[in-house]
């Protein structure tokens, strides 16, 4: 059976019909071909799939296209404000923290997310959080010195 949702990503509206056991993950990769969110495991265990979804990182993989309806999504694209970089995708280019890239996105949704909800994060507290995201490329140091980084600069 399918159904009629309406689902604003990235400041943009879209009406999209999806089949009942239809995930997120498969509606943004495939019916929007937003093919910067990852995929590993498809069973929430990679954390590749993370998405910001009413402000709040949760796996696509994990949620019902249909539980998205009305919902505002961010991608990694929606962190880019009026064509510039933000401060943690500059900060992971000079800090080295992309290798291969195929966990960037989720790193720094998940990092945007850490930064808004509050501007000063110690290490510890930082690996803990990120620690449902697997990177293959071990990349973690650098990945969250670039979170401190720009957590530093708001202190
Ligand atoms: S694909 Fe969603 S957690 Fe791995
Ligand atoms: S940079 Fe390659 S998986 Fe993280």
């Amino acid at each position: 059976m399918k159904r009629q949702i309406s689902i604003i990503v990235n400041g943009i509206s879209h009406e999209i019909l999806v089949k009942s056991n239809e995930t997120l993950l498969d509606v943004l990769r495939n019916h929007l071909h937003v093919t910067s969110i990852k995929a590993a495991c498809w069973q929430g265990d990679c954390g590749l799939c993370t998405i910001l979804f009413d402000g709040v990182p949760v796996k696509s993989c994990l949620v019902l296209a249909h539980e998205a309806d009305q919902k505002n999504l961010t991608t990694v694209e929606g962190l880019i404000m009026s064509g510039k970089l933000s401060k943690l995708q500059e900060a992971f280019i000079q800090n080295g923290a992309v290798q291969c890239g195929f966990c960037t996105s989720a790193f720094l949704l998940m990092g945007h997310y850490l930064l808004n909800q509050t501007k000063s994060l110690e290490r510890e507290e930082v690996e803990h959080l990120l620690s449902g995201i697997i990177c293959r490329c071990t990349g973690y140091k650098q990945i969250i010195d670039s979170i401190l980084t720009v957590s530093s600069d708001f202190t």
